[in-house]
């Protein structure tokens, strides 16, 4: 027999004739306590979870007694409690790998349409607005040859950092838990303190996961330091930043703009004061969605449930050591 399956989030075809292959899949909108209810009998016997958003926590697992891997079509995994998978010893799968340059492409759209007020200017334009040649009212700031200060140097900050040194004659800061040696020789990266990164960039992109330790890492504090003149982006996950403290910020003129791929509370409320700043360029959490890569990402996620659930383990997996 197939073990079963619970699925919560809609494949590709192939994909999902792939995932029919192996197991037996029952598939549902979300993991909600309602959604769970509602599939008592298919959540308590299913041997894997594959989906992305919800919380994956205690309340979940104890639904789930048969469970043995989860996999997540996502890289961050803030929304599960690793500590309770840790406890009943399942396996946590991610896509850590095949998102690495969409994002980081984004992150670099976030960083050029801040800078040059790319979306505020077409608006203007569209509203007939242009009547004459430009002038000092529209104009931006340059990117090229400026510091750019990276929040977290993993895959994605390298990526960045690729882009903003070879693209650009960026001059790039980092900070992180371990020195980067590959950042430091390939794209003159320099290790530094956050206060010095926040204080010598004229970016300050994150990239970071949300952990107890990052929650709030960017607050008043923080955003004091920065020049003026600087422009945060956040496409690591909202609550890094403190976005009340950004919004006053913002207002106040402490820092000049902020591009912002993830908010606090997602999705981020129409109402919100952040989205009524013209020195904001605000985008829905994009950060991997380009068609290639969000494929990709679902096809890591189908193998990787697949190599989990027949013991076959060897990379994409958060906590590789509860394997027997
Ligand atoms: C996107 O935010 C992801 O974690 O993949």
């Amino acid at each position: 027999m197939k073990p079963a399956v619970i699925l919560y989030k809609s494949l590709p075809d192939d994909l999902r004739a792939k995932l029919d292959d192996h197991f037996s899949v029952t598939e549902v909108k979300d993991v909600s306590p309602e959604t769970v209810k509602q599939h008592a009998e298919q959540f308590a016997s299913a041997q894997g979870l594959l989906g992305s958003g919800g919380k994956v926590d205690d309340e979940l697992l104890a639904a789930m007694p048969a469970l043995r891997a989860c996999s997540t079509v996502s890289v961050g995994y803030d929304n599960f409690d690793v500590d309770a998978l840790n406890q009943r010893h399942v396996l946590l799968m991610h896509t850590p790998t095949v998102l690495t340059e969409t994002v980081a492409d984004t992150m670099m759209a976030l960083v050029l349409s801040t800078a040059r007020r790319v979306p505020e200017l077409d608006k203007w334009v569209k509203a007939g607005q242009w009547q004459k040649s430009v002038g000092p009212a529209e104009f931006g700031i340059d990117v090229h040859h400026k510091t750019l200060g990276i929040l977290g140097m993993g895959r994605i900050g390298l990526a960045l950092a690729q882009r903003a040194h070879f693209g650009f004659g960026m001059n790039i800061l980092y900070n992180a838990r371990r020195q980067h040696e590959e950042a430091e020789s390939r794209f003159g990266a320099r290790a530094c303190d956050l206060e010095t990164l926040l204080k010598e960039s004229d970016f300050v992109c994150i990239s970071l996961p949300l952990t107890e330790q990052t929650h709030h890492m960017i607050g008043a504090a923080q955003l004091k330091l920065m020049k003026p003149s600087a422009i945060l982006i956040n496409a690591g996950r909202g609550p890094v930043v403190d976005e009340q403290a950004l919004t006053a910020a913002l207002k106040d003129g402490t820092l000049h703009a902020a591009g912002l791929d993830v908010f606090e509370v997602e999705p981020v409320p129409a109402d919100a004061e952040i989205l009524t700043l013209p020195n904001v360029v605000a985008l829905p959490h994009i950060g991997s969605a380009t068609h290639e890569t969000r494929y990709g990402m679902a096809r890591d996620a189908v193998d990787n449930l697949i190599a989990a659930l027949n013991g076959k383990v060897d990379k994409n997996c958060v906590n590789p050591q509860i394997q027997a």
